[in-house]
């Protein structure tokens, strides 16, 4: 398929709230995840912590993401690269 487009870090900072779509990074890669806020299983309020910004930190402390399934959902909403 083509390539994915090219973000900056200070783009995806710009996207950290619903209003202007809620963006993270893993790794390199870029994805926007405002259509999975609301199913995901560990709330709103805890996703949102990583609004605009890398999920590793994150990921570190809830490792229940390290997980095949998880890596998958996230993969669906990839829209980019750094
Ligand atoms: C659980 C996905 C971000 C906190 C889960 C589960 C999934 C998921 C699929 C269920 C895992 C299982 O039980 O097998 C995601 C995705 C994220 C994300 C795709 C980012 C795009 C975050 C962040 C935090 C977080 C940033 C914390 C700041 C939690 C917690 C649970 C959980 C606490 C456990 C809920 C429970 O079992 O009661 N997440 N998550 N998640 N997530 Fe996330």
């Amino acid at each position: 398929g083509p390539p994915f487009p090219v973000f900056t870090r200070q783009e995806v900072a710009h996207h950290d709230n619903e209003a202007n779509r809620v963006w993270v990074t893993y790794g390199t890669n870029v994805f926007d995840i405002t259509d999975f806020v609301e199913l995901h299983p560990g709330g709103k309020s805890k996703i949102l912590l990583a609004a605009g910004g890398a999920l590793e930190p994150f990921w570190a402390l809830y490792a229940m993401h390290n997980q095949e399934h998880v890596l998958e959902i996230l993969h669906g909403y990839k829209i980019g690269e750094l």
